[in-house]
């Protein structure tokens, strides 16, 4: 097995890999980021509407600081978020922000006057200042806070970084992935890695390594996100049995997946005045929610449209019953402009013309709050040496609801802080690499790869869709007590199962179902770990959300759930670590929501 050496490896080259790459490299480090696929390619280039920063640019941010960035943030987390993390980010999005735009990020600025608003709505004379970034509004902020470029803010970003990654010589070996984390149970060496392209496995030994791999939403099928959003980094680090995973329970719903196919169409479609529609086209939102309306906070808006089709207002369609999402009266100037990506996606994919159809949507899948837990500085717990960042970590910025626009926000600030800790810890640190940790790691992908022949029973594609199936149906928007037990007991059936797969292709290579076939057991257990935890988590907060429990309980779980899985153990061990508040006590979100369910609870009490 060949042996390549580095001071840093990051696993996964999307904006929060790369961003962590090119800081440490700035300061001297040599750096090897690993992708499944070619980094101009990685999810992060599909973030759409936008990313937060207290810029103030525009007359409706006027007052908007980093102050009031931190309370949306909090609120949204449903006082669920390290609220020390979300100070350092909100003071380090403006400069993050800027920053891009200083290395090329063509950001969306501020026309002249007299002008239309994205809402619709004309203005005669501007407040604001041309040539600035401007902001768009987006679901649950006080204020317009949103930069962004048209709706290709995560292309116009990933383009721009990787440009950067290039310019300081970080090497990015793509179309490879990593099959075990090296380690002795106190640090960590690097990675056991395979080349898709021909099969060889290959030892990095790094004297950092970083997952950066974001998130796992195809375990749930429905989903935003990419083919190779498996989860496969937050996999990694659970097999290890020390490294824990925090608040997997915590799982977000984007209110508008598109039907069928479940691709994003921006929440910028509603911040800059899209409607949600019923299947009588009454707009209902403003029913539920008065004052926040379709911008209240992404869990809020996804469980009043579920509640919604459920009274029978749905659509009714071969893919199941879903809604509409009506941007007609933006006008075509508007939408060919600011939502373009939106009106490509709409005509491609859908065979509609959004400019005068309104689009099929429905709550999909889309954000993963948990991941590798890790401190300030996103040093993982559990083992020196390794760190998360983006998507992959619970720094924890997002507690139970991320934001929309936070996650795009947080890959670049995340990215820039981890850089750092990278190379502070980096400076003076002398170990050599004992040959104990890479043996084993080795032994253990070189036992599993045998292990997949064509002889076992079980056929790996139909064990995912239905480890899909459980977790959509039971452990979805809306959660209770009986289907979860259930949940996490037909999960572990199939990870007995998992263990009996038969290939139906041989190809050692570039062979989609031998990757799949390696991938499957992490991806059930995250799956078990998600139900495992929803199902201890005897309250509602943010995204998480118990029928049986339908309101907050912060005297019992203003707690993080942190969960390990140690070696030959049937489920995750759940612990819990308190929340740090430091500066915004619990109190009220603001929705007619969260004063219904406290109603019913105290009815029920
Ligand atoms: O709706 C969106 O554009 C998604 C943004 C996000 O998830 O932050």
């Amino acid at each position: 097995m060949t042996t390549i050496m580095t001071d840093v490896l990051v696993i996964g080259a999307g904006l929060a890999g790369e961003r962590t790459a090119v800081e440490a490299a700035a300061h001297g480090n040599q750096v090897i980021i690993l992708s499944l696929v070619p980094p101009r390619r990685s999810h992060s280039v599909a973030a759409q509407g936008g990313m937060q920063a207290a810029l103030g640019n525009m007359a409706r941010s006027a007052g908007d600081s980093p102050d009031v960035h931190f309370e949306d943030t909090v609120k949204g987390a449903d006082w669920g978020c390290e609220q020390d993390v979300a100070r350092l980010f909100v003071n380090l999005a403006p400069v993050a922000i800027r920053q891009m735009a200083h290395w090329g990020v063509p950001w969306s600025r501020v026309v002249p006057g007299p002008k239309r608003l994205p809402s619709g709505e004309i203005v005669e004379e501007s407040a604001e200042k041309e040539g600035l970034i401007a902001a768009r509004n987006f679901g649950g902020t006080k204020k317009w806070r949103a930069c962004f470029c048209s709706d290709g803010t995560g292309h116009s970003l990933l383009y721009t970084m990787d440009n950067v990654a290039l310019q300081l010589g970080v090497q990015v070996h793509d179309r490879t992935e990593a099959l075990a984390l090296i380690h002795d149970g106190s640090r960590c060496y690097g990675a056991i890695v395979r080349d898709l392209r021909n099969g060889e496995l290959r030892t990095y030994l790094a004297r950092a390594t970083v997952i950066a791999t974001g998130g796992y939403g195809r375990i749930y099928g429905q989903s935003t996100n990419a083919v190779i959003n498996d989860g496969t980094g937050m996999a990694l680090a659970l097999e290890t049995g020390v490294v824990p995973l925090g608040n997997m329970e915590a799982v977000q719903f984007h209110p508008t997946g598109v039907v069928p196919g479940d691709i994003l169409v921006t929440e910028g479609c509603r911040g800059d005045g899209g409607y949600l529609l019923d299947k009588d086209e009454h707009r209902f939102m403003p029913d539920y929610e008065p004052e926040k309306k379709e911008l209240a906070s992404r869990d809020v808006v996804s469980r009043r449209m579920i509640h919604h089709v459920r009274q029978g207002h749905g659509v009714e369609s071969a893919y199941g019953p879903h809604l509409w999402l009506d941007i007609r009266h933006l006008g075509q100037e508007h939408i060919e402009t600011y939502l373009r990506d939106v009106a490509d996606i709409c005509r491609d994919f859908l065979g509609i013309d959004p400019v005068h159809q309104p689009i099929p949507v429905r709550p999909t899948q889309h954000y993963s709050m948990g991941g590798v837990r890790t401190d300030i500085g996103g040093r993982a717990y559990g083992l020196a040496g390794l760190y998360a960042a983006g998507e992959a970590a619970c720094w924890d910025l997002h507690g139970f609801n991320r934001l929309g626009g936070n996650s795009v926000a947080e890959t670049v600030v995340m990215g820039m802080v981890v850089g750092r800790s990278v190379a502070q810890d980096l400076v003076g640190s002398d170990f050599s690499f004992p040959d104990a940790p890479v043996r084993s790691a080795k032994a253990q992908v070189e036992q599993r790869l045998p292990a997949l022949t064509t002889y076992g029973l079980e056929y790996v594609w139909a064990l995912r869709q239905q480890m899909s199936a459980i977790l959509m149906e039971k452990v979805g928007v809306f959660r209770n007590g009986r289907e979860l037990v259930t949940a996490v007991e037909e999960l572990q059936e199939l990870q007995e199962r998992a263990e009996r797969l038969g290939l139906r292709s041989t190809g050692r290579g570039p062979n989609p179902e031998l990757s799949a076939a390696l991938r499957l057991p992490g991806m059930i257990r995250l799956a078990i770990t998600i139900a495992y935890g929803a199902l201890q988590r005897t309250e509602s907060r943010g995204s998480h959300y118990r029928e049986d429990y339908p309101a907050r309980d912060d005297a019992l779980w203003l707690r993080r759930t942190l969960a390990t899985w140690p070696a030959e153990a049937d489920l995750p061990r759940l612990s819990y670590e308190p929340v740090k508040i430091t500066e915004l006590p619990p109190g009220e979100r603001g929705y007619g929501e969260t004063r219904e369910a406290a109603k019913k609870e105290g009815a029920r009490g």
